[in-house]
Formats: C-alpha cells, sequence, structure tokens
C-alpha cells in the first residue's frame, strides 16, 4: 500500500544522512543493538520538571535510551508515567529541564525558538490518539497543509501520501465525511508527506475499534519497513509492542526496562 520509498537526503543541521530505498524484508528480523545502524536519537539523563506555582511535577527523571535509525519503538506505562512528556520533548514541542538530548544531529537540548521550528518542520511528523485534523479542510488539503513551508509541488506531494496510506479515493471528503480509521489515515498521511526521519505517535489506535486499529498498526508496519522512518509509539495497549523492535517501559518518570522483541509479529497477526 505504502506506494513511495525514500528518496533524496534529509535536511538536518549537522547531519544530512542519505537514506537509501529500502525494500521490506522478507522476513522481519529485530533490529539488533551495534549491528551497524546508525543511532539516530540518544537521550542522557533527561528530566522534566513542570512548575505550577509552589507545585512540582517530576514527569520525567533521569531517562537514558538510544535509539537507531529505522527501528520501531513501542513506550508502555501507567497513566502518567511520562509517556506523553517524552514524545512531546521529541517532538520539540517542549523544552528538557534537564539532561541532554541529541535527534539525527539535532541538539535539541541547545536550540533556539528558531531552530526549534525547523526542527519540527523538518524531522518530526506527529499522529495524534484524536486525528487532529482540520474539521473545513478536505483529506487533501489537510495534508498540503503540512506541506505549506516546503517549496515544491504540494498538491503532487499530498495525493502521493494520501494514495500510500491507500486513500486517494477520499481525497475531497471532509474529515466529517470520513471513518475514524480513513481519519486516521489522513493524519499518517499529514505526517509523512515532508518524510520526516521520525514519526512520533501516541496513542494512535486509542480512539479506533479492533480491525480498524490493526489496520493502521499495519500501516504504521509498513511505513517502517519500507520507508525505514524511525518510529516512537505511545500505547496502552501491551499487545502492540509484539511488532516493535523494542519496547521501552516508564514508570513513575523513569526507565524501569528497556525489552528486545525476540520475535516480530505482523501487525495483522496481533490480538488483544
Ligand atoms: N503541562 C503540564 N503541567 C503540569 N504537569 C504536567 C503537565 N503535563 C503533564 N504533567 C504531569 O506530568 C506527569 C506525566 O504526564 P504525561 O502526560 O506524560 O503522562 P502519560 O504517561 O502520557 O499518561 P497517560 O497514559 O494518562 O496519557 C503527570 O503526573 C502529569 O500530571
Ligand atoms: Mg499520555
Amino acid at each position: 500500500m505504502v506506494g513511495w520509498t525514500r528518496k533524496g537526503t534529509v535536511k538536518g543541521r549537522g547531519a544530512r544522512t542519505p537514506f537509501a530505498a529500502r525494500e521490506a524484508p522478507s522476513t522481519v528480523t529485530p533490529a539488533a543493538e551495534g549491528d551497524g545502524r546508525k543511532e539516530i536519537i540518544r537521550l542522557e539523563g533527561v528530566s522534566k520538571v513542570y512548575r505550577m506555582g509552589d507545585v512540582e511535577v517530576q514527569a520525567l527523571k533521569g531517562v537514558d535510551l538510544t535509539v537507531y535509525q529505522g527501528e520501531f519503538i513501542v513506550i508502555l506505562g501507567p497513566s502518567g508515567s511520562g509517556k506523553t512528556t517524552l514524545l512531546n520533548l521529541l517532538g520539540g514541542m517542549d523544552t528538557i529541564t534537564s539532561g541532554r538530548m541529541v535527534v539525527n544531529g539535532w541538539d535539541i537540548s541547545r536550540l533556539t525558538v528558531q531552530e526549534l521550528t525547523e526542527y519540527r518542520r523538518t524531522q518530526i511528523g506527529f499522529v495524534f490518539q484524536f486525528f487532529n485534523l482540520i474539521p473545513t479542510l478536505t483529506a487533501l488539503e489537510n495534508v498540503e497543509l503540512a506541506l505549506e513551508l516546503v517549496d515544491g509541488d504540494h498538491r503532487g506531494k499530498a495525493r502521493e501520501a494520501l494514495e500510500a496510506v491507500g486513500l486517494a479515493h477520499r481525497a475531497d471528503h471532509f474529515p466529517s465525511q470520513l471513518s475514524g480509521g480513513e481519519q486516521q489515515r489522513v493524519a499518517i498521511a499529514r505526517a509523512i508527506c515532508k518524510d520526516p526521519p521520525i514519526l512520533l505517535c501516541d496513542e494512535p489506535t486509542g480512539e479506533l475499534d479492533y480491525e480498524t486499529g490493526k489496520k493502521i498498526l499495519a500501516l504504521m508496519q509498513e511505513i517502517n519497513e519500507k520507508m525505514g522512518q524511525t518510529i516512537i509509539m505511545v500505547t496502552h495497549n501491551s499487545a502492540i509492542s509484539e511488532i516493535s523492535h523494542r519496547t521501552v517501559y516508564l514508570h513513575s518518570g523513569s526507565l524501569a526496562k528497556v525489552v528486545k522483541t525476540e520475535v516480530r509479529k505482523r501487525a495483522e497477526e496481533l490480538e488483544w
């Protein structure tokens, strides 16, 4: 279904990484640490403290984590354990309190506001639980909007992204005229249209029924394999860890453990 492969280079400050077009492997093999893959995300002692008047919330406490290019990482943990906080920090939507965070050569702990905007624009695609589409724009226009600040043929690129998620035939529908699964496909098209090296997903199947959720996961798995995008997916559904390369468990803002998936499943095989 994903009809395109990565071409060209990814624009990044301090890192211009060629991404060769990759074919999906015939069998799914776990991405082993240290098997020659490039490191794409490094967190060193990352902490986040929210201050509200006199009250301090330690949302993240000294998290160390390295993610390799092309990995599919699932983040699990109880409510309030810091999952969304971690995604927002990675997405440049919030700033860390202490520690160091380097993503694809960008030292996000040191960026100016302007550089952070550039970082978000070029490095990150975001997929949310509630789709976050603009109701007055069609599917095609929602995707085009994400390309606004990019040079080139917007309409063509937006159509290409909708095609990649199997929604070319719904391009002129408004969000209210689409099913939940279709809306999430538009949101995924919006996230991948700029070809960012990293996709951050916060409960992308949280609002979808079982079968639709599995189809969305299959699409994410395909994007990961065919386009080579690194995916970080937050979920409450522990079954999803079976399609990941590794699962990161957060507990009260700390990294409790990281577990490698020995035998990965296809999304279609998942049961919960
Ligand atoms: N903007 C904020 N201001 C103050 N405290 C916050 C803020 N955002 C999150 N927190 C607190 O930080 C902690 C971690 O929140 P976070 O949203 O990261 O949890 P989560 O793991 O995503 O939970 P859930 O599974 O319920 O979505 C919580 O105690 C939360 O109340
Ligand atoms: Mg959350």
